[in-house]
């Protein structure tokens, strides 16, 4: 099953043109449409195949839930946040829940369901833990190809994934606009971005926004070193500071903090909070005032970047040339400015985390950043 010796179409033959069938999964971000929208155009314009959306991700393929997709339906799209097909941060088909809330493999209907959708392959747009559901039905039988999506950019094998550009903008502006208010109330702000259990979305609009302080979860924080640098500043007339948290920052010998637990996800852990936690933390200890901004979802709402829309769409293309090749089992990745099929196998061994040796680390730190040791 798996390797890049292409598959042959079980139906074109019978109805005369390939079937090419795209999904959603996991949270959503700008740019899904430009994806979606780049996959039909270049099946249907370049391949005369049909294209079928299945609904709300994952939970789609469970249910036999799909539309057929015209030309004038991704026609008007490429600027259009979310995902007009659906998405589900929560459906898996190897983890699904019965009507008593028991969980059950139900893969092999999703299979049975890919079937009957009488699909020639499968673009599956998704983050990692989508993706690793991805690897796990094609190793069951379903022809599909990746294409990474996520805000949190912890995809290994691709330098880039649709999204992150949007959400970097978006987190860049909010630093901006509280830069402002920071000098004229003499506080220090806090900003807490999501990101999951990497920091990149806090490393880049930390730098991208100037912030003093960058908290990372690959790089526990020491508080005392951060009020340091709070009251330094203050000595130094800066009267106040912008303090950037990931979502998944922790203190030395502490804990993420946990904001919920969605027991019927793949990843059960929502995080959130640890922007409190620090703001009481400078209060106590330094007696300025602090006030504590979450992003949130914001991040993932709105139009995507110029950048993400052309990602995306270099994203699409190639990856319904692959699905047209039967080229299955692949994920479509950026490296070094170039679009390659990467084995699906490979892109989901594991997140990809900030290193302390990244450059951009290195960078910030010669600006005078501090990341809180
Ligand atoms: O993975 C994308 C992401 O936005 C993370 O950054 C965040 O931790 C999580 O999803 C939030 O999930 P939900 O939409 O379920 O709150």
């Amino acid at each position: 099953m798996q390797g890049s010796k292409p598959r042959t179409s079980r139906f074109a033959s019978v109805r005369g043109k390939k079937r090419i069938g795209i999904l959603t999964a996991g949270g959503d971000c700008p740019g899904l449409n430009a994806g979606i929208r780049a996959i039909a155009k270049t099946a249907i314009l370049n391949y005369d195949m049909e294209v079928i959306g299945i609904k709300d991700g994952f939970l789609g393929l469970i249910e036999n839930r799909f539309s057929h997709i015209s030309y004038e339906d991704v026609s008007g799209i490429l600027t259009l946040g979310g995902t007009f097909i659906g998405a589900s941060n929560k459906a898996n088909p190897f983890r699904h829940p019965d009507f008593r809330g028991r969980f059950k493999d139900v893969s092999n209907m999703a299979v049975e369901n890919y079937r009957a959708m009488e699909l020639d392959g499968l673009v599956c747009i998704g983050g990692d833990g989508s993706l690793n559901i991805a690897y796990k039905l094609y190793k069951k039988g379903i022809d599909l190809v990746g294409v990474p999506k996520t805000i949190d950019r912890d995809l290994k094998q691709t330098d880039a994934t649709i999204g992150f550009d949007s959400a970097l903008i978006t987190a860049t502006q909010a630093i901006d606009k509280l830069h402002t208010t920071a000098q004229s109330h003499h506080r220090v702000m806090i900003i807490e971005v999501m990101g999951r259990y990497a920091g990149w979305l806090a490393l880049y609009s930390g730098l991208a926004g100037g912030g003093d302080i960058i908290l990372l979860p690959e790089i526990p924080y020491n508080i005392k070193k951060v009020c340091e640098v709070v009251l330094e500043r203050n000595q130094r007339g800066k009267r106040f500071s912008i303090v950037v948290v990931s979502e998944g920052a922790r203190p030395k010998a502490g804990k993420m903090v946990v904001k919920r637990i969605v027991k019927d996800s793949t990843d059960p852990v929502r995080l959130g909070g640890i922007g409190d936690k620090i703001a009481d933390d400078i209060e106590k200890i330094t007696g300025l005032e602090t006030r504590v901004t979450v992003l949130g979802h914001l991040q993932r709402g709105g139009e995507p970047s110029p950048f993400d829309r052309i990602l995306a769409t270099r994203f699409g293309v190639a990856s319904c040339e692959l699905v047209a090749k039967g080229d299955f089992g692949k994920v479509v990745t950026l490296k070094a400015g170039n679009i390659r099929a990467v084995d699906l196998a490979k892109a989901v061994k594991d997140i990809k985390r900030v290193s302390l040796k990244d450059p951009i680390i290195k960078t910030a730190l010669s600006v005078g950043t501090s990341f809180g040791t």
